[in-house]
């Protein structure tokens, strides 16, 4: 038993971001969603943006030091969450998947709300995450429409998990990711965590 309810943390109201960056070597675009952003101070404006230590797009942050951030709107398509959200930079191109542009050497989405480009000027260590304390160096809105929120990205994949599935489904008590992976979910390590929340195997159930 623990006192933390989880569900009380998902009350926290976040946005979801594609975040970009690049490799310091080739250029390459890299880039991963995040819902962990917040601007922290107006003057200097800086905002934080969490990302797990050892992600692909973190790499790239720390050697390049700069990051973009392209804000999506309410009617992004899953097949970009999933392909920013669930695969590695490392081995996939996965800017192709949707029209960008470069500001410098950032790649920032056509089709988003907003778009800004930092400079990272700290980095906190906090364990499985580090957050990049960044210096904000152009902002600008590109259509105005409802921002997509953590919490309508939930509810909208509660509503994908719910429909008659075929076989087993083993989903995530804590965000309601279902698993679809290639590997059997049994044979899965130990240490494997959930793509989207980063529980635990212990907290998936078969459904
Ligand atoms: C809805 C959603 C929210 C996410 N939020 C974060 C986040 O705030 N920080 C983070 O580091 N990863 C977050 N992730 C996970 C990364 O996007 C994911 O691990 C990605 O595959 C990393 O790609 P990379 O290896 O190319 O950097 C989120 C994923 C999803 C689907």
């Amino acid at each position: 038993m623990t006192d933390i309810d989880e569900n009380a943390l998902f009350n926290i109201t976040l946005g979801l971001y594609v975040v970009g960056s690049y490799e310091k070597k080739t250029g390459r675009e890299v880039g991963c969603i995040a819902d962990a952003v917040m601007q922290v101070s107006a003057n200097p404006m800086r905002i934080a943006v969490s990302l797990e230590s050892n992600i692909y797009t973190t790499k790239c942050v720390k050697e390049v030091g700069e990051l973009s951030l392209s804000v999506l709107p309410k009617n992004t398509s899953a097949e970009l969450i999933s392909e920013f959200g669930f695969k590695s930079s490392e081995n996939t191109d996965k800017w192709n998947i949707a029209p960008f542009y470069k500001d410098g050497k950032l790649p920032l989405l056509k089709d988003c709300i907003a778009v800004i480009t930092c400079k990272a000027v700290d980095e906190i260590d906090i364990g499985d995450h580090i957050i990049f304390v960044c210096e904000i160096k152009k902002a600008k809105m590109v259509k105005g429409c409802e921002p997509l929120t953590y919490a309508e990205y939930r509810k909208s994949m509660r509503k994908a998990s719910s429909k008659e599935g075929l076989g087993k489904r083993w989903v995530c008590t804590v965000c309601c990711y279902e698993y679809d992976g290639d590997i059997p979910f049994e044979e899965l390590p130990d240490d494997w965590k959930c793509p989207c929340c980063q529980m635990g195997k212990e907290y998936f159930q078969l459904q």
